[in-house]
């Protein structure tokens, strides 16, 4: 026995050794130590062997098994080996193109953000942001837009359970900053703001940009002066602009903004001077302040400065799109 169990152990060895792929090499792993391979035979076999010369028996077998795994976990390594050195020769063909690694960029809406805030920082403005989740005391309430108000209806709000909501524009940052900063105030609150509305030029979350200036002796002009030049400004031309009358609760007089580009004149923001009662609520004395405010959707400003004329390309992130703007 002993001798036949050598001639196995040196013929696997050697066949082994020779495995150059590792499917041969499995395939010998199966052959000798499968659940029909040689050795698991043998070993199998030793319970029919007189009782005293088992323990003899299954070491003399057990060291083979323990040869041939040895030699397996070898060949596979070194078969490993080659491969990732022949990898390695292919890996270094310096003639290829190198990889290209693809840069990030800001999201358009955000780059036309981002340059907004620097041409009112650079006027004097401060930045100033709100929550996203509103109450209905800073929302409208307090913009002279009482329960009830038909104004309400110009906002289709979205709710949330516990009567709180998502602020339908940037205003109420308005309310936040006079109620805790003593004028003179010049703030801009860029943000989020969200709506029940979806088509072409609406999407349920846009960008509002507002503006909100109070001092002494504010007046239109002031507020004419302020938006032609950042309209001058943000589009790198001299624009047309025309001022129409308008209605917001929360400004009086109000006006409504257009521009003329390449089909006609286009509505781009609301203003007017702060109401009466929006200063009085926001505990300023209209007897020596008055203030003018503006609001915009940054969305838009990014459509019609690139020529953009579907709002909602900016929510899909087609990175297509965004890559042409980034
Ligand atoms: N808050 C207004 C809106 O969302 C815009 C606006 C802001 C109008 C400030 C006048 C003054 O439509």
């Amino acid at each position: 026995m002993a001798t036949e169990l050598d001639t196995l152990r040196t013929d696997a060895l050697a066949r082994i050794k020779g495995a150059d792929t590792d499917r041969a090499l499995e395939e010998l792993r199966i052959a000798y130590l499968g659940r029909n391979g040689q050795i698991t035979k043998r070993l199998k076999s030793i319970k029919t062997l007189p009782k005293d010369e088992r323990p003899a028996a299954g070491a003399s077998i057990n060291a083979v098994r323990n040869a041939i795994e040895a030699a397996l976990e070898e060949q596979n390594e070194a078969l490993l080996r080659s491969a990732r050195s022949s990898n390695l020769t292919e890996a270094i063909d310096v003639t290829l193109p190198g990889r290209q690694r693809h840069g990030g960029g800001h999201h358009p809406v955000n780059q036309t953000i981002t340059r907004i805030e620097s041409i009112f920082v650079a006027a004097g403005y401060r930045i100033a942001v709100g929550p996203e989740i509103e109450d209905d005391y800073h929302n409208f309430e307090a913009l002279n837009i009482p329960a009830n108000h038909p104004a309400r209806a110009m906002h289709d709000t979205f709710y949330l359970t516990d009567g709180s909501l998502l602020r339908t524009h940037t205003s109420p940052v308005q309310v936040r900053v006079m109620q805790t900063m003593p004028p003179p105030i010049r703030i801009i609150c860029p943000g989020r703001v969200y709506r029940k509305d979806l088509d072409r030029t609406h999407t349920p979350m846009f960008h509002q940009v507002e503006g909100l200036v109070i001092d002494c002796g504010i007046s239109f002009a002031d507020l004419k002066g302020t938006v032609l030049g950042f309209l001058n400004e943000y589009f790198e031309r001299e624009v047309e602009v025309r001022f129409r009358p308008s209605y917001f609760p929360f400004t009086e007089p109000s006006a409504e903004v257009d521009i003329m580009g390449a089909k006609g004149w286009t509505e781009i923001m609301g203003c007017g001077m702060v109401h009466p009662n929006v200063l009085s609520e926001c505990g300023i004395d209209t007897e020596i302040y008055s203030g003018f405010a503006f609001g915009f959707g940054a969305d838009r400003m990014t459509m019609l400065k690139y020529g953009i004329n579907d709002l909602r390309m900016f929510f899909e992130n087609d990175i297509r799109f965004l890559q042409q703007l980034a």
